[in-house]
C-alpha cells in the first residue's frame, strides 16, 4: 500500500521542489516524537497507526498553500493537522467496525475498543497541542472548527445508516461535515485565501474514497470491498444505483448476510448500473470547481502547478 500511495504523489513532490520534501521528512520526524511522548502502550498503537504508510495529503496542503515558508511552527501546523487525521480515522474504525486500513488491522482490531477509543482521544489531543504550541489562537480556531465539523459529519453518518432516504444533498452535506472541513483547514492553516480550492478537493476526495469502496480491488486501497455497505453507509454509488436498478431499490441492506446477495455481489450490481462512472464525474466536477477558484486567485506559478497536480490526484489516487 506503501509504494503506490507514495507514486501517486510523485508529481505533487516532484513539483513541490525539495522544499515540500523537506517539510514532509520534519513531519515525519515530528510525529515519531509526538507518538512517542506518553508512554509505551500509547507509543506502540501511536507510532503504529502513524507509521502505517498514510499518504500525509493534508499536511502536504498546509505546505503547498504557505508558498516559501518552511518554519517549525509551519511543520507544527502541518502535523497536527495529520494527527487530527488519524485521531477521527482511528475513532471512524471503532465507530464502522473496520479490521483493515492502510492494508494493516485497525487499532480496533488490534486493542479492541478501548484501546482504540484512548488512543484516537491521545491524538486529539496531541493535534491540539501541537498547534497551540505555534502561538496562534487563529490555528486553533480553525482546527477546531474542523474536527466539530467532522463530529457532526460521523454522527449524520451514523442517523442515515441504512436508510433508504438519503438524498444526493444530504450525502454531499455530509462529505462536506466529515471530509472536505479538514481539506478546508489544511488549506487554510497555509494561506487563509485557498480554503474554498480544500474544501472542493475534499468533497472530490470523499465522493472518490466511496467509489473506490465499491470497485476495490481491496489490494488498491487496503480495504475490503463494500465495507460502506456492511456498516450501512449509504453512499453516492448506492444512492445512484438505487434509482436506477429497482431490485437494487428494494433490498433490505441491512438483513444478515446470509439473507441477501453477497456483498462482492451487491458491488457489482451497483457497478452494472454506470452509478460509479456517474459518482466519479460528480467528484471530477468538483475537482473542476476547484481548479476554476485557483484561476481567480494571485498564486506563484509553481504554488499554482503543485495545487493544480493535487487537484488532479485526489480522484487517481490509492488508498
Ligand atoms: C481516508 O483519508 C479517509 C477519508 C477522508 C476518505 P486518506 O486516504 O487521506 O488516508 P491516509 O492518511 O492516506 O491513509
Ligand atoms: C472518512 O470516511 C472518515 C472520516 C472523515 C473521519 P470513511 O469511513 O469513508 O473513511 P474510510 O473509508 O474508513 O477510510
Ligand atoms: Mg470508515
Ligand atoms: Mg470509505
Amino acid at each position: 500500500v506503501k509504494a503506490p500511495a507514495l507514486a501517486q504523489l510523485a508529481p505533487v513532490l516532484e513539483a513541490g521542489c525539495d522544499r515540500l520534501a523537506d517539510l514532509i521528512a520534519r513531519t515525519e520526524t515530528r510525529l515519531e516524537e509526538v507518538a512517542r511522548s506518553h508512554g509505551d502502550v500509547l507509543g506502540r498503537f501511536a507510532g503504529e497507526t502513524l507509521g502505517a504508510g498514510g499518504k500525509r495529503l493534508r499536511p502536504m496542503l498546509v505546505y503547498i498553500c504557505a508558498g516559501d515558508e518552511d518554519s517549525e511552527m509551519l511543520v507544527r501546523a502541518g502535523a497536527a493537522v495529520e494527527l487530527l487525521h488519524m485521531a477521527t480515522l482511528v475513532h471512524d474504525d471503532v465507530l464502522d467496525g473496520a479490521a483493515l486500513r492502510r492494508g494493516r488491522p485497525t487499532v480496533f482490531a488490534e486493542g479492541g475498543r478501548e484501546a482504540a477509543t484512548a488512543v484516537g482521544d491521545f491524538l486529539f489531543s496531541r493535534a491540539f497541542a501541537e498547534l497551540a504550541s505555534t502561538g496562534s489562537a487563529e490555528a486553533v480556531r480553525i482546527l477546531s472548527s474542523a474536527s466539530t465539523a467532522l463530529a457532526r459529519g460521523e454522527l449524520m453518518q451514523r442517523e442515515d445508516a441504512w436508510s433508504t432516504e438519503v438524498t444526493v444533498e444530504r450525502y454531499l452535506e455530509r462529505c462536506e461535515l466529515k471530509t472536505a472541513r479538514l481539506f478546508e483547514a489544511a488549506c487554510r492553516l497555509g494561506a487563509e485565501h485557498l480554503g474554498p480550492f480544500g474544501n472542493r478537493i475534499g468533497v472530490a476526495f470523499q465522493i472518490f474514497d466511496d467509489v473506490l469502496d465499491v470497485s476495490g480491488p481491496p489490494e488498491r486501497t487496503g480495504k475490503p470491498r463494500g465495507a460502506d455497505l456492511v456498516d450501512g453507509t449509504v453512499t453516492l454509488p448506492l444512492i445512484l444505483a438505487r434509482e436506477r436498478d429497482p431490485d437494487l431499490a428494494a433490498l433490505d441492506l441491512s438483513s444478515t448476510v446470509d439473507r441477501r446477495p453477497s456483498t462482492e455481489e451487491i458491488c457489482d450490481r451497483i457497478a452494472a448500473t454506470g452509478a460509479l462512472d456517474d459518482a466519479r464525474d460528480r467528484a471530477l466536477a468538483f475537482v473542476a470547481e476547484a481548479k476554476e477558484l485557483l484561476s481567480e486567485l494571485e498564486l506563484g506559478e509553481r504554488q499554482r502547478r503543485t495545487l493544480e497536480l493535487v487537484a488532479d490526484g485526489v480522484v487517481e489516487r490509492y488508498a
